[in-house]
């Protein structure tokens, strides 16, 4: 139930490769938001990229970045929030982003997901010898995260602008809701 509490913000959450920033940057323009990664973020304040913290600093580190990250954005307003796939497996960031956000969950099948992001070498957690079986793994064992959203929104076979439309709509019917 979002009708409760404010809805400021929308943040999305989902896997690698369900779209997020595609959809995050064409939402915030939409709605006239400002659009924050919290990788980019993460880069930011570390002076280094993702690979980089999780060879050299391990997985930990970069969970404590964003936990640090997600902290901090409880007084936004107007912004969308796209998140890391790993973000909403630590319950108390779900937590906190559903105190000022509207939280979607854009989803795909682990065969779309390979196929997104097959050519792409900046996920660390992607770069083993089976990519494929790493995605069926780590979708398993986060589904049950990725399910306390607010929304669930399927990405399979639609456009970014389909989606981004879908996002919209939910958020705003969230905000009338709560007024
Ligand atoms: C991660 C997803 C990545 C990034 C990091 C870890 C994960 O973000 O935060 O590589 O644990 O699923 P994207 O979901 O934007 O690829």
């Amino acid at each position: 139930m979002t009708g409760t509490r404010p809805i400021h913000n929308l943040a999305l959450i989902g896997f690698m490769g369900t779209g997020k920033s595609s959809v995050g940057r064409l939402a915030a323009e939409l709605l006239h938001f400002t659009y924050l990664d919290t990788d980019q973020v993460v880069e930011f304040r570390a002076h280094k990229s993702i690979t980089d913290i999780f060879q050299q600093d391990g997985e930990p580190a970069f969970r404590e970045w964003e936990r640090l990250i997600v902290e901090e954005l409880t007084q936004r307003k107007k912004t969308v929030i796209c998140t890391g796939g790993g973000l909403p497996t630590q319950p108390a960031n779900l937590e906190s982003l559903k105190t000022h956000s509207l939280v979607v969950c854009l989803w795909a099948s682990a065969e779309t997901i390979y196929e997104r992001v097959r050519d792409h070498n900046h996920r660390p957690l992607l770069n083993s010898g089976d990519p494929m079986t790493r995605i069926r793994e780590l979708l398993a064992a986060r589904e049950g995260f990725y399910r306390q959203a607010d929304v669930l929104v399927n990405t399979e076979r639609r456009s970014v602008r389909e989606v981004a439309v879908q996002v919209i709509h939910q958020f705003h019917m969230a905000q009338a809701a709560h007024r």
